[in-house]
């Protein structure tokens, strides 16, 4: 099957992203959110990305139009009944994507092929309680979606070739790399980044060094663009805990118990930049380290 439609659902820091590098790639984009608010914020932010693609010689204003022009935003699901393919990017909990499914499915053709963008949740369960298990799969893009080149691709048990091939063709339109992970919890980015997160976590909670000096650390130490505390802070302590949590559950193994620190920022509310504060201060003109 042909895909030249994408639904694209949750107009969030994944959607948007995932909207834009569709679009850019010429896939006609159907996003929808539960709020116009999160639709126009993400337009805005769409358009900001590409205009600093264009203005640094990336892409041509033409194709900035055309990718803008592909994008339609909606309100209602039932629009997304054209999509040959979805990727579901809503809220990181089971009980909001297996609700949207639901709805969803009624609208949808019987060959569309439909994703979830999940960093941590059983693929397998996701699509038993779908009408297309076969259909079904993960499509996991890593923050900032239109700079990081990879997307990890969950085959859940049921998920047939066709199904898989159809995605890796999409991966490849877009100009990334895909990798294949197995469904088991975390897949493979997130069962090996996130304990290094955590552990950064610990040695802050141990005092073994302060959130500069860690993250100093693993970026001159290691290379590494950003220090892991500053990462957590990019990605969201509360998405970093409910991951530890899907490995802490999923694999029943102690190491993956999260850090009590982490748990307590998160407590606080304190989820890194979206919330202006996190491992740094962000309520001033530069980061301020908490610790
Ligand atoms: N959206 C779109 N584009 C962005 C962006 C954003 N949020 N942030 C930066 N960019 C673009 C910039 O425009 C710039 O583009 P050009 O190359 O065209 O000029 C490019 O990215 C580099 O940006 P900067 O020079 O401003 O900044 P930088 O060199 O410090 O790089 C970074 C920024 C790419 C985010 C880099 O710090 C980095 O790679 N950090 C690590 C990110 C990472 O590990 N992501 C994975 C998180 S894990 C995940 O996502 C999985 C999960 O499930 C939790």
């Amino acid at each position: 099957m042909a895909i030249e439609t994408i639904g694209v659902i949750g107009a969030g820091q994944m959607g948007n992203g995932i909207a834009h590098v569709m679009a850019a790639a010429d896939y006609n984009v159907l996003m929808t959110d539960i709020s116009q608010e999160a639709l126009d914020k993400a337009m805005s932010t769409i358009q900001g990305n590409l205009s600093r693609q264009v203005a640094r010689g990336k892409i041509s204003e033409e194709a900035m139009q055309n990718a803008l022009s592909r994008i339609t935003t909606t309100l209602k699901l039932s629009d997304l009944g054209s999509a040959d393919l979805v990727i579901e990017a809503a809220t990181e909990r089971e009980s909001v994507k297996q609700a949207i499914f639901e709805d969803l499915q009624p609208h949808l053709k019987p060959e569309t092929i439909l994703t979830s963008n999940t960093s941590s949740i059983s693929i397998t369960r996701l699509a038993s309680r779908t009408d297309r298990p076969e259909k079904f799969m993960g499509f996991h893009f890593m923050n900032p979606v239109p700079v990081m080149q990879l997307v990890e691709l969950i085959r859940g048990i049921a998920t047939d070739e066709a199904t898989y091939k159809a995605c890796h063709e999409v991966v490849a339109r877009i100009g990334k790399t895909a990798s294949s992970a197995e469904d088991f919890p975390a897949f493979i980015v997130n069962r090996i980044l996130m304990p290094m997160i955590n552990e950064a976590v610990y040695t802050l909670y141990e005092g073994v060094g302060n959130v500069k000096s860690i993250d100093e650390a693993l970026k001159l130490g290691a290379n590494h663009p950003m220090g892991p505390l500053e990462l957590a802070d990019f990605i969201g302590l509360d998405t970093c805990l409910a991951i530890m949590n899907v490995l802490h559950d999923g694999l029943a193994d102690t190491k993956y118990r999260p850090c009590p620190l982490l748990t307590k920022y998160v407590e606080a509310g304190w989820l890194g930049r979206k919330t202006q504060r996190g491992f740094y201060d962000y309520r001033g003109e530069t980061p301020v380290p908490t610790r």
